[in-house]
């Protein structure tokens, strides 16, 4: 079996080789596009971050392919149905980062509850004034949790930590949960009435696909943080950019924005001739949220720890290895 692995940096790859020693395999730091899918042509296995979108233009490339093992959670950069037509598996990494993603949703919390970058700017600048600083208490606030997921249960364990009220929406109910984790089921709009931070664990799925937009935002109170550590696609930029300018918002801690994808790699879209006009907009109206001066960004990164980076890359060489062996895991479809 031929494995081609994309995405995938130095450090990956000597560990990455080590384990699939005697095997042909193959590393690339880029990501895979129909435009180099040449690389991947006698591939049986491929393995890829989510910056690699696969489509059926690209699958109609790939002969041999059998398996799609993405290093993620998300599989919203992988076109499933054009998998199922093409007969090739895919297959995730289902938790490696939930205590890290839900830390990060925290860092994010922090950084704009206690205005920590506004301060280290200012300091910067050898301005130690703390005029415009206060920040607020975390403790007796109400925290919204949407997505009562890995992740999700993460944040709310956090939350309960630092003394929060946590409210959860999540279209399946367990009650148990509700007594394990400390919280109380609501209603999406009850949620984001009450929440004084709203934090994001969902999948980008067509029902989330702008989740929270100009009618979800109108509900939050203007003094709220929303967090995004989940997909940019989940939040409408141009609303949330909208509510932070008129001061609809108290602010936003963004892991993940709309075209990020484009932001990292401007190149792509200058190839990318059909999508251009729509992809640019939608990167220019994000570039313009992170100049918000009430927006904390961090260029997705909330996955990205020692631990979770360990147990991503032993999850993902299990599901090929157990793949090989017959005995597949973690199959999404
Ligand atoms: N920023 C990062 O580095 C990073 C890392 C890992 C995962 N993620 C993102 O976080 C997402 C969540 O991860 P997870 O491991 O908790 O996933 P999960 O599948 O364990 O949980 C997702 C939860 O969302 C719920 N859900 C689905 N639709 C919903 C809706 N409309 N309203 C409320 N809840 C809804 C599901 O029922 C499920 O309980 C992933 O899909 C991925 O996109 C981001």
């Amino acid at each position: 079996m031929e494995i081609a692995f994309f995405e995938v940096n130095d450090r990956d790859k000597v560990e990455l080789a080590s384990k699939f020693k005697g095997r042909n395999v193959a590393f690339y730091k880029e990501t895979l596009s129909a435009q180099n899918a040449a690389k991947a042509k006698n591939s049986d296995i491929i393995s890829v971050f989510i910056y690699s979108k696969i489509d059926n233009t690209l699958l109609a490339k790939l002969p041999k392919l059998k398996l799609i093992a993405t290093r993620s959670t998300g599989y919203d950069h992988i076109d499933l149905n054009a998998c199922k037509k093409h007969r090739i598996k895919v297959c995730n990494v289902p938790t490696y980062g939930e205590n890290t993603v839900a830390e990060h949703a925290f860092a994010l919390i922090m950084d704009l509850s206690r205005n920590i970058r506004k301060a280290y700017l200012r300091a910067m600048g050898d301005d130690f004034e703390i005029q415009g600083l206060k920040g607020f208490d975390l403790k007796g606030k109400t925290m919204g949790v949407i997505g009562v997921g890995n992740i999700g249960k993460n944040t709310i364990k956090i939350a309960n930590g630092f003394g929060m009220k946590v409210l959860a929406s999540d279209p399946h109910h367990h009650k148990t949960l509700e007594k394990k984790f400390h919280f109380k089921y609501a209603s999406l709009k009850e949620l984001l009435k009450k929440s004084d931070v709203v934090s994001l664990h969902v999948p980008l799925i067509p029902a989330t696909k702008h989740l929270i937009n100009k009618k979800t935002l109108a509900l939050m109170k203007p003094t709220a943080l929303l967090i995004n550590t989940s997909r940019g696609g989940v939040v409408d930029t141009d609303a949330l950019l909208h509510a932070l300018e008129k001061n609809k918002l108290g602010g936003a801690g963004l892991d993940v924005i709309e075209g990020e994808k484009e932001i990292k790699e401007e190149l792509e879209i200058l190839r990318d001739e059909g999508e251009h006009i729509k992809k640019l907009r939608e990167v220019m109206e994000s570039l313009e949220l992170l100049r918000n001066d009430k927006v904390v960004f961090t260029p997705h990164i909330a996955f990205y720890s020692a631990e979770a980076l360990e147990r991503l890359l032993d999850t993902t060489v299990d599901n090929i290895k157990n793949f090989i062996k017959k005995k597949p895991t973690c199959i999404v479809s």
